[in-house]
């Protein structure tokens, strides 16, 4: 019964130590396959039925995908995705962008750290 507390104690303690690191893309990608991979993809450059490609991501034009059909509020957005930029949109779309198609919210803070992470991997 000891054993069975002790490995519950380590098991929340590594829980709790990752959950603190601020980025850790390891955490984002299972994130990702969660929470954004039913509609999104990071493997290639080409968009799904749902959403737009998110390979690279991180540093390209808001809606600049040509073969996906953007709402016009995200078209209006203008500039690229920064990093701090993504933190905002996952946190509200909705508010970050009223209009938009995407509805996905992430209210944790470290989660979003992790699928920026994550995302920037996805080149
Ligand atoms: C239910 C489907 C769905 C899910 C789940 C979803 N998205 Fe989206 N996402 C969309 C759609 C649709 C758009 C296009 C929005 C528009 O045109 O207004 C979009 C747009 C985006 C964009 C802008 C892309 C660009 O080319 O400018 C980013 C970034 C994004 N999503 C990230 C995410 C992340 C990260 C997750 C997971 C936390 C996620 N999305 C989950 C449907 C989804």
């Amino acid at each position: 019964m000891r054993a069975v507390y002790a490995a519950l104690a380590v098991g929340i303690t590594m829980a709790a130590s990752g959950a603190a690191q601020a980025q850790d893309a390891a955490l984002g990608k299972a994130a990702f396959t969660g929470r954004c991979g039913l509609c999104h993809q990071v493997d290639s450059a080409k968009s799904g039925p749902m959403a737009p490609s998110l390979k690279g991501v991180i540093g390209r034009k808001v809606a600049s995908l040509t073969d996906f059909n953007y709402s016009d509020a995200l078209k209006a957005k203008g500039g690229k995705w920064t990093p701090a930029d993504l933190d905002t949109f996952l946190a509200s779309p909705m508010k970050a962008v009223p209009g938009t198609k995407m509805m996905m919210v992430v209210p944790n803070a470290a989660d979003r750290a992790n699928l920026i992470a994550y995302l920037k991997t996805a080149k």
